[in-house]
């Protein structure tokens, strides 16, 4: 998208890109302006601690940080930025995201990350709660999330079964 980033969503790896690109469709649908991109915790350490520590300064609001097994990238973010960080961890083919799961929301007390389920759920929801968070100070956003709610139920409740 090419107006400023309100959310940045970055990932570790492009192999994140096929679960995370559920996080692009919320947002896009949502019509927030975003950007994804690949950083790693460990293979660009210096680049991401870079890209993170600017995010606040070119108009970011929100990151969601996505990572698979112990790389832990959502809590290298949320150490250089004040900005909430919310992290999605990815499924792992070893042990199924109970990996990336527990590197992500068992951050020591004093630098938090708001920790959402492990693949596209959590990668949907992700871009949820951002939408929720910018929401606060967006009246026609909030309006947007409540009719998408809304809907949300109504489908739900024409289901029929066989
Ligand atoms: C993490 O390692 C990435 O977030 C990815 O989920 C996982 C595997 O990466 P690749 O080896 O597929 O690049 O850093």
């Amino acid at each position: 998208m090419a107006a400023q980033p309100l959310v940045a969503v970055i990932m570790g790896s492009k192999s994140d890109w096929e679960t995370m690109r559920q996080a692009d469709e919320v947002l896009a649908k949502f019509e927030i302006p975003h950007e994804c991109r690949v950083l790693s915790a460990h293979r660009t350490p210096v680049q991401t601690a870079e890209y993170v520590s600017q995010a606040e300064s070119r108009g970011v609001e929100v990151v969601i940080a996505a990572a698979g097994g112990a790389a832990h990238l959502a809590g290298v973010c949320a150490a250089h930025t004040l900005l909430p960080v919310l992290g999605v961890p990815m499924e792992s083919a070893s042990l199924k995201g109970m990996d990336s799961l527990l590197s992500t929301v068992q951050m020591p007390a004093g630098i938090p990350v708001g920790t959402l389920a492990i693949g596209p759920a959590g990668a949907r929801n992700a871009a949820l709660l951002a939408v929720a968070i910018l929401a606060n100070s967006r009246p026609e956003l909030r309006e947007k999330l409540r009719r998408f709610r809304a809907e949300q139920s109504e489908k739900v409740l024409r289901e029929t079964l066989p």
